[in-house]
């Protein structure tokens, strides 16, 4: 059939520019065959939403992006999360290891252990998207744990197991976060959550504790919910549940802070390592 300059491409070959492309078995996608600088079609949107659902992360790399083109992509995910900032009304925070004082900045320095983002409060984010402005040579990458396939990979014993707990999350923005925390501030932001949490979109159960913030199995004594809690940190960090990113500028990446616990690995601090970051409301309660 002959294209005529006026014909509108037809939409099967406009969604059929997407490509998704597997970056680990454990999770993420790289998405390639999208423009973020245009709007999306309803087409492009579904079948993102529906690569999410599969793979959890996707990295949507060489997308060179204004703060309203960043903002537009996630609000097809759902609504923005504003932030607590005094500095700023921006609802994006600069991800860095150099204070800034034009932004708001949540400054951090090195690694940082596995973690939900605010799994401390009652109603944690749903999405978290990171945007890539600067990056040592070296370094820095973040982890990401597909933590629907930790509960899958759990016995009977133990899924009957944690079946009906709960754990206090908890966090101190003072304490190192390569370092898990002695003491609990009652001042600090902290909650407690099921410790297996489904998934109201796939139905999935994932586990929802992680090594920065998770304190404690609240209905165990102390030693038995050490020993539980130390053996779901070393499965969720084991290889085979872990997708490795390594940075370029202009990569955004979204991940689904549900299922996916992150960390950020060692960098060196002298050299100024930026991202910025927009979250998306989550608008069911944790389950
Ligand atoms: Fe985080």
């Amino acid at each position: 059939m002959k294209f005529e300059p006026n014909d509108k491409p037809n939409r099967a070959t406009d969604t059929m520019a997407i490509n998704i492309e597997k970056l680990s078995d454990a999770a993420g996608a790289a998405i390639s065959g999208l423009d973020l600088t245009q709007e999306l079609s309803q087409e492009d949107s579904d079948a993102l939403k529906q690569a999410w659902r599969d793979h959890m992360v996707l990295l949507l790399r060489g997308q060179e992006l204004t703060e309203e083109e960043q903002e537009r992509f996630c609000r097809t995910f759902g609504e923005i999360a504003g932030l607590k900032s005094k500095t700023s009304e921006s609802k994006f925070l600069f991800v860095t290891n150099k204070e800034d004082p034009d932004r708001a900045t949540a400054v951090q320095l090195g690694e940082m252990m596995y973690h939900y983002d605010q799994a401390y409060a009652e109603h944690p984010c749903k999405a978290s998207t990171l945007y890539l402005i600067e990056i040592p040579d070296v370094g820095g990458n973040t982890c990401f744990a597909n933590c629907c396939a930790v509960y899958d990979q759990l016995s009977d014993e133990w899924k009957a197991r944690l079946k009906g707990k709960t754990a206090l999350n908890y966090f101190n923005y003072d304490t190192n976060p390569s370092l898990r925390p002695d003491d609990i501030d009652p001042e600090a932001p902290q909650h407690s959550h099921p410790v297996i949490r489904t998934h109201p979109e796939t139905g999935r159960k994932s586990i929802y504790v992680n090594r920065l913030m998770t304190i404690r199995i609240n209905e165990v004594s102390k030693e038995e919910s050490d020993e539980i809690l130390h053996y779901l940190f070393d499965l969720i960090e084991s290889p085979q549940n872990v997708y490795e990113h390594v940075w370029q500028v202009h990569d955004l990446v979204l991940w689904d802070n549900r299922c996916t616990a992150h960390a950020r690995q060692h960098y060196d601090p002298e050299k100024r390592r930026l991202l910025r970051r927009m979250t998306i409301l989550d608008e069911n309660p944790v389950v």
